[in-house]
């Protein structure tokens, strides 16, 4: 159930699928008799020091792939050097992650319709220590999953007949959730009045997300916040232009992995043009389709100072727990670090356009009007 949870996207799948196939389109220029010593892929990512612009992206249920899931992959982000971003949506609560890491991570905010929670969620991760608020615009109504739909997806999973036979076979993870009490989302159980038990994703969604959230309530909360704000599921130039207006630090060019928006065109399709539309004003993430380490690169080739990861270390994390998502890291970083020098280049800063091949056809002529 939590495996189809992170596989899938809405409806037909079309935009889940592209994103990573659109990375398959451009090609990387090969360049020799360049020196290759003393290469570097250290960089920033909202003025803050990176091992690699790599982030791990926000992902809801974390804590179900893994018991204590948040802890495991923020610790693993600390010890790599990496940005995590712990989701309003996850099982460890957020005071629970400061708890258990000794540097700041950063805090994504859902905006729900009780006001006074949005408040004091954004006072708790202030109160946790998180260094950058990363505030989803995307997901205010959810993108129907049909997996989720068939599975009867919710936190913690029901004792239906079904996922009794699944369960069976999972010992592993049963051994791992008798161990934890983190076994529900952390950040909202006990912390609204009317909450104290969770099920479905899509009804707590649907009755609790704000499906009103404007760019006055944006910039209401970036007041709230006061500190460094992300806005994330940017995936048009005009709204890029909107989250410069309230003065944002950072935009993450996204479609939520293919999860909200079937249809919509893959997040690296769409870069080049939110680069034109305000690259030089303001600091450009992507995610969504990131797989490898060249995916990462070019990303980075087309303008964007930062990447995250969603699926890529959730996988390790459900596979091998916090080492499984330094593997993932160690995987990507090493395919970044060979790939960059088989380009010709030793730094991100002397990463630009001209290492890649891009198909003359690759933002696609579409009508707009
Ligand atoms: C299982 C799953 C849960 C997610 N939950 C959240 C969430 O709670 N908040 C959020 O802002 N984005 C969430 N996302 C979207 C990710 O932050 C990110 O945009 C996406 O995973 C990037 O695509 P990728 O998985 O192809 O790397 C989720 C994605 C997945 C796969």
């Amino acid at each position: 159930m939590f495996y189809d949870y992170c596989e899938s996207g809405s409806w037909t799948e079309q935009t889940f699928r592209e994103n990573s196939s659109d990375f398959d389109q451009i090609r990387l220029r090969q360049r020799v008799a360049v020196d290759m010593t003393g290469r570097s892929t250290a960089s920033q990512m909202i003025g803050q020091d990176v091992a690699m612009p790599v982030a791990l992206a926000p992902v809801g249920s974390t804590g179900m792939n893994s018991a204590d899931g948040e802890i495991k992959a923020a610790r693993a982000a600390e010890a790599f050097g990496v940005p995590f971003t712990l989701s309003t949506m996850s099982v460890c609560s957020v005071e629970a992650v400061a708890e258990a890491t000794t540097k700041p991570f950063w805090f994504q905010l859902y905006v729900m319709r009780d006001k006074d929670f949005t408040r004091r969620m954004i006072e708790r991760a202030k109160a946790a220590g998180c260094s950058a608020l990363v505030l989803t615009l995307d997901l205010q109504i959810l993108g129907q999953r049909h997996k989720d739909l068939k599975n009867g997806l919710s936190v913690p999973p029901k004792p239906t007949l079904r996922n009794l036979v699944d369960l069976s076979t999972k010992w592993g993870w049963i051994a791992g959730m008798a161990k934890t009490r983190n076994r529900t989302f952390g950040n909202i159980v006990g912390h609204i009045d009317e909450v104290s038990d969770l099920s479905s994703l899509s009804i707590w969604a649907a009755e609790s997300f704000d499906p009103k959230l404007d760019w006055e309530d944006v910039k209401e909360i970036a007041k709230l916040w006061g500190g460094p704000l992300i806005l994330k599921g940017i995936l048009d130039a005009e709204d890029a232009k909107m989250a410069l207006q309230v003065g944002a630090d950072a935009i993450v060019v996204s479609n939520h992995g293919g999860r909200q928006l079937d249809g919509a065109l893959s997040s690296i399709r769409m870069l080049p043009q939110i680069m034109d539309a305000v690259g030089d004003k303001i600091e450009v993430h992507l995610d969504s389709g990131i797989r490898s380490g060249q995916d990462v690169l070019k990303a980075l080739a087309l303008g964007a100072k930062g990447t995250y990861i969603g699926r890529a270390f959730i996988y390790g994390l459900g596979a091998m727990g916090q080492e499984g998502v330094t593997k993932a890291l160690e995987v990507i970083h090493k395919e970044l670090d060979v790939s960059m020098a088989l380009c010709g280049r030793r730094t991100i800063d002397e990463l630009g356009r001209d290492i890649l091949l891009v198909p003359e056809d690759f933002e696609g002529r579409w009508q707009q009007n």
